[in-house]
């Protein structure tokens, strides 16, 4: 279990420079900015459809928030920053987001020991953090907490992808084990996100054409799942 934090540790290290002068996660980079607009979409429908329309009063946390980049977003939706919490493993991605999103509170932990009492977050984020857990039983140990801190009238978003061939540093997770990680639960799944490599080539051609083929679902590579608790 140590192991597969550690290889995390270093695999993030890697891509620091492997990814230094690359515009591939950027909002400059037309698919990236592509990807990001049809996911919030998807997002805010999935929000009002679970009744999460005034968001200002809820308490929000992201598991394995990195930078901040996702919890920015909800700037946008109307969360105040002082209610946004994110948790991560890696302790200058957070100066990052600490940086990025004043008033807002950060924690160094492990996901799989959140330090929070139980049933404090009205919403829980988890966008791409689990997929890049290659160890079973510390995903298991991460869901079962995620749920340990959501209120019993809250709700858990969850975006990430069920495929990806060309990174060993992660592994999909598919509906079905997004079943089996949170046992007592009920699921509305959502396939989006049209895949990387043809959004790449495609969206600077025609981003409304993307957004047919997006539509289609067959190129989709992620899930966004809104997950709540079965009373
Ligand atoms: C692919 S990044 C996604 C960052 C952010 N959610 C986003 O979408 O921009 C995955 C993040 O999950 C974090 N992470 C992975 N396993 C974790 C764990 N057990 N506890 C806390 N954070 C974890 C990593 O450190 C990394 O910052």
């Amino acid at each position: 279990m140590i192991d597969d934090i550690a290889r995390l540790r270093n695999e993030y290290e890697d891509r620091k420079r492997r990814f230094a002068t690359s515009d591939l996660y950027s909002v400059f980079n037309t698919a990236t900015l592509f990807a990001i607009h049809q996911r919030q979409r998807v997002t805010l429908h999935m929000l009002k459809k679970f009744g999460f329309t005034r968001l200002s009063d809820l308490l929000i946390l992201e598991m394995g928030c990195g930078g901040g980049g996702v919890l920015t977003e909800y700037l946008d939706f109307g969360v105040f920053p002082e209610n946004l919490h994110g948790v991560d493993l890696l302790f200058d991605r957070l100066l990052h987001a600490r940086h990025v999103l004043l008033g807002s509170k950060f924690a160094n932990a492990d996901g799989q020991a959140l330090p929070y009492c139980s049933e404090t977050f009205d919403l829980i984020l988890q966008y791409t953090a689990i997929s890049s857990v290659l160890d079973p039983e510390i995903r298991r140990n991460i869901c079962a907490d995620l749920l340990r801190v959501l209120k019993p009238s809250g709700l858990i978003l969850s975006y990430d992808f069920w495929l990806n061939p060309t990174n060993l540093q992660t592994h999909g997770i598919r509906p079905s084990e997004i079943r089996r990680l949170f046992p007592g639960c009920r699921f509305d799944f959502q396939r989006i996100t049209l895949a990387p490599p043809i959004a790449r080539r495609l969206v600077p051609v025609s981003w409304l054409f993307c957004a047919f083929l997006e539509k289609l679902k067959i190129f989709n590579t992620h899930y966004l799942v809104a997950i709540s608790k079965i009373s």
